[in-house]
């Protein structure tokens, strides 16, 4: 997908229910102005709210943000203590507007292992927006797939160890019901991942939920990124053909 195209026309009918983004390029966004890293990632957080209410009003379901992995605390101390408090700066100023976007906020990740200020700030967003219908906003917050994955096999083996699971009774529907996504119910699994900045890789993001999802890569770097380069993302999954392992037609 090229940088910045202007909206095309979507199908109203066949918006992706569940769309998942890995936001990425906010330091290479940040350095292309000889600004520091955190700049990129304060930007990006400007985008986080415009590209919410613009799925929100596309009609999406469900947006799971990757907003830190496990994997980002190798990062300097100073950027990782930034990226803890955007969280706070984020849903001090914008959980009104989720209100009256009718937006639910849901987080996933190993919340126990975030300083107090950015745990706090996730557990106060998710009550405050709990009466919410409309779209739910996922951030995957300290979230790594791979350890989602080891939590799910030990949870599923102390209920063998316990003899309340049979171990042939163990099915697709048993892992997925043990995943950070299952109180996404049906909607757990992306229609469509978006990844910006040009790079293609899944770099531990949602390995289980993305094997049936359409992946569109994006050269746009996330602080960049606007309605109408989701628009473009959604038109690109739109004229795929999803076969799911079977034929069409
Ligand atoms: C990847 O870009 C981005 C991140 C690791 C952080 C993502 C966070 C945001 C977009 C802010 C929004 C967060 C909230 C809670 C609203 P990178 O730093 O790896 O960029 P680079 O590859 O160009 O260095």
């Amino acid at each position: 997908m090229k940088a910045n195209q202007t909206a095309p026309q979507l199908d109203p009918a066949r918006i992706p229910a569940h769309v998942a983004i890995i936001m990425d390029g906010n330091g290479r966004w940040a350095k292309k102005r000889l600004l520091p890293r955190i700049a990129g990632h304060k930007q990006g957080m400007e985008v986080v709210k415009t590209i919410t209410k613009a799925a929100s009003r596309l009609g999406v379901k469900v947006l799971t943000l990757y907003a830190f992995s496990t994997e980002n605390w190798k990062r300097p101390s100073g950027e990782v203590n930034y990226l803890m408090k955007l969280p706070v700066d984020f849903f001090s100023t914008f959980v009104p507007e989720l209100i009256a976007e009718n937006v639910q906020v849901k987080v996933m990740g190993e919340l126990d292992a975030l300083p107090a200020h950015t745990r706090k700030a996730a557990t106060d967003a998710i009550a405050d927006t709990a009466a919410n219908t409309g779209m739910i906003l996922n951030f995957a917050l300290n979230y790594g797939s791979r350890d989602e994955l080891v939590s799910a096999v030990q949870q599923i083996s102390q209920e063998v160890a316990a003899k309340k699971l049979a171990p042939e009774a163990i099915d697709e529907a048993t892992i997925a019901a043990h995943l950070m996504t299952a109180e996404l119910g049906p909607l757990a699994d992306p229609d469509l991942l978006i990844r910006t900045s040009g790079e293609e890789r899944l770099s531990n993001f949602l390995l289980w939920q993305l094997a049936y999802s359409e992946l569109v890569f994006s050269q746009t770097l996330w602080p960049d990124f606007t309605p109408a380069t989701l628009q473009a993302a959604i038109a690109e999954y739109q004229s795929r053909d999803r076969r799911f392992g079977g034929l069409t037609k």
